[in-house]
């Protein structure tokens, strides 16, 4: 009885880590008003807007691959398009790093290092801190290369970031398969151990143990 307590504690903790409350990853707080917090949040309205401002602000530095956006001098390539008749939109991440190499080292000689390509970022900061580093690079990480280009537009700078959510997140109905199949999963698993409990009796006693 005390083993059952123990090791379901143990998965629900587990579960609540992963899925709910992750307190081991450190993210630190950073503030963002309400009125443009909604703004990023609210893909379906303000990402077509904040993809075209990012091709206008951000895109002279950084790709976003997944939605098939790559630096300035990449697009302008003629060899762009014909690697995605080959590989399709999304090129796999090593052969565009490996071909356009030149564009990158070339980023990477102005700034310090290769911008990095923003396809998942928000999964990773969040939409607080994306905000306020976009809009003043200085105060939230000094000494960056990265240049104030959206500094005294916070307005389009929330845009933006609706847009990279846009971007990093999975669509509404990949989303609820996605959490269809991890009901699905732990039903299973539930549903198994309960018979195996059940039948351990049985097994017990054609083991010739009980
Ligand atoms: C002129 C080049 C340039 C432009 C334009 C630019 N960035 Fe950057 N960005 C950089 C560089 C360089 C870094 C790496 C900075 C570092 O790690 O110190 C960076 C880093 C970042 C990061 C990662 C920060 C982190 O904590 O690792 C984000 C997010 C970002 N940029 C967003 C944007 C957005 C959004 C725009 C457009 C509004 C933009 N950048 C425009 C050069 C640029």
């Amino acid at each position: 009885m005390i083993k059952t307590v123990f090791f379901t504690a143990i998965t629900l903790i587990f579960f609540y880590i992963i899925w709910i409350n992750n307190f081991f990853a450190h993210r630190e707080k950073y503030e963002m008003p309400e009125q443009h917090a909604k703004i990023a949040e609210d893909v379906k309205t303000h990402a077509k807007e904040g993809k075209q401002l990012f091709e206008q602000n951000c895109k002279a530095c950084h790709s976003v691959r997944y939605d098939a956006v790559y630096i300035s001098s990449v697009q302008a390539n003629p060899e762009l398009k014909t690697l995605q008749e080959k590989y399709g939109k999304v090129l796999p991440r090593d052969v565009y790093e490996s071909v356009f190499q030149k564009d990158l080292n070339g980023l990477k000689e102005s700034f310090g290092k290769v911008p990095p390509d923003l396809s998942t970022i928000y999964l990773v900061k969040g939409k607080e801190y994306l905000y306020n580093f976009t809009l003043e690079p200085q105060k939230v990480l000094p000494g960056t290369s990265m240049p104030p280009v959206m500094i005294g537009r916070p307005e389009e700078t929330a845009k933006i970031v609706a847009y990279l959510k846009s971007v990093a997140e999975p669509s509404p109905e990949e989303k609820s398969k996605r959490t269809l199949m991890g009901v699905g999963t732990i039903a299973y698993l539930v549903v198994m151990g309960v018979l195996i409990w059940l039948w351990r009796g049985k097994i017990l006693k054609k083991m010739g143990l009980h």
